[in-house]
């Protein structure tokens, strides 16, 4: 019998899909999701939490002393407590935002760059990991070093000593490849940048939804990550800013919530991340992530990279069967998370997405995942079909996947 179906049968990790499954109002019968990297499903007790301000408490946070404001606020600041704490970072060190493309933004507007001074980042970056940092360069005429990895997705860390040196503001690199489902090495990275002085950037919007991260152990500087694919609500990310480094970092947009004090010819921005944070926030929706955050340590962070790890084994297992099949990402299972990017010889990706959608009621991603760079120089393809799971995914959803995909590959190749 395979190691993965006795993991399953005698429950060596505690996660109880079946039960998991009942908490996701969206998994109607006959829908087999497996897009979790592009956005992942909302649970019940995030929408009821995000229901409940709608219904109980609705009111602006930080300004009414009336009751209701009042629990706004504390229902507000308790979740940037507990999305804080989810990361390892401090309360103060934990600016919410929309998503992990705002966080990005930020860090790139907000660091003071000069002519000379140069940004290293990879081939795999996300566009908003990568365009970011070429406008800054279009801008401030900076350096922007890009490292590659071999087709595999796998670096050299030699590469990284050669990019980067005294002249190095900055590394910002992604956890994990959004496509290639590759984990980056970003705490030896971070340890190379540090010894020449440079910032450390992570983009987490891969990482934070399926594994425990803590900000200190990576050592990193700012540390961006989207709710929405963590089981929170569209609308709320957040960006960890060392709180030493915030005083050195501007906000991307001033206004109501980010000022001490105002006179006609002066303005004091606030310290802590009310600096970052202009306007009304997000309010529901940081709840809900707060909310979202409560939900996936109930079940455990370790259960769920091993509960991905165990579809990851049977993807890796099952994909290399199907006829025709360019798999991209490293061969072993323990060397990636569970995203699946391929190619089916002769066919176009979103072909084969619409296939699997109308023949199986499976989704998938299909086209350049938002990383051209990726696609264009390591793959040599213009896009790719991209399976991901989650902790609500089955083992018999990934061979149900498997047969499907063997299916259209024997009719449509
Ligand atoms: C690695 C990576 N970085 C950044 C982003 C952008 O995230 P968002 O759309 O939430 O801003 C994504 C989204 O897919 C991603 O996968």
């Amino acid at each position: 019998m395979r190691l993965d179906l006795l993991v399953d049968l005698w429950g060596a990790y505690m996660l109880d899909v079946d039960a998991v499954r009942k908490d996701f109002p969206s998994l109607k019968e006959g829908r087999v999701y497996l897009d979790s990297a592009a956005s992942s499903l909302t649970p019940d007790p995030v929408i009821r939490k995000m229901v409940d301000y709608y219904s109980d408490y609705r009111a602006n946070v930080g300004r009414g002393i009336y009751g209701i404001s009042r629990r706004a606020t504390d229902e507000f600041e308790a979740a940037r407590e507990k999305i804080a704490a989810f990361i390892g970072a401090g309360r103060d060190e934990l600016i919410l935002l929309r998503n992990s493309s705002e966080a990005l933004n930020l860090i790139a507007s907000g660091v003071q760059f000069r002519r000379g001074d140069s940004v290293v980042i990879t081939i795999q970056e996300h566009h908003s990991n990568f365009v970011v940092w070429q406008r800054v360069k279009e801008r401030l005429g900076i350096d922007l070093k890009i490292v590659k990895s071999d087709r595999q997705g796998i670096f050299n860390l030699s590469d990284f000593e050669d990019a980067i040196d005294g002249k190095t503001k900055l590394v910002s690199l992604a956890h994990i490849s959004n496509v290639l489902g590759v984990k980056l090495p970003v705490k030896e990275v971070a340890k190379l940048a540090h010894d020449q002085g440079s910032l450390v950037a992570i983009d987490g919007a891969q990482s934070a939804p399926h594994t425990s991260v803590n900000v200190k152990d990576l050592g990193c500087d700012f540390f961006a990550f989207s709710g929405h694919k963590m089981c929170g609500p569209t609308g709320a990310g957040a960006l960890f800013i060392r709180g030493d480094l915030q005083e050195h970092v501007e906000p991307l947009c001033v206004g109501g919530g980010t000022i001490e004090d105002v006179g006609i010819d002066y303005y004091r921005l606030r310290r802590g991340p009310y600096r970052y944070e202009a306007g009304t926030p997000a309010i529901a929706e940081s709840i809900g992530l707060g909310a979202a955050v409560d939900y996936l340590r109930s079940i455990g962070m370790q259960n769920i990279s091993e509960h991905e790890q165990a579809l990851t084994r049977r993807m890796m297992e099952r994909l290399p069967e199907v006829p025709g099949i360019i798999l991209y990402g490293p061969p072993n299972a323990s060397d990636r998370a569970g995203i699946f990017s391929f190619n089916i010889k002769g066919l176009n990706s979103h072909d084969v997405a619409l296939a699997l959608d109308s023949a199986a009621g499976i989704m998938v991603r299909s086209g350049h995942h938002c990383a051209l760079p990726l696609m264009k120089d390591l793959l040599a393809a213009e896009g790719s079909v991209r399976a991901s799971v989650y902790l609500y995914n089955t083992l018999s959803e990934v061979d149900l996947f498997a047969d499907a995909l063997t299916e259209i590959a024997k009719t449509m190749a």
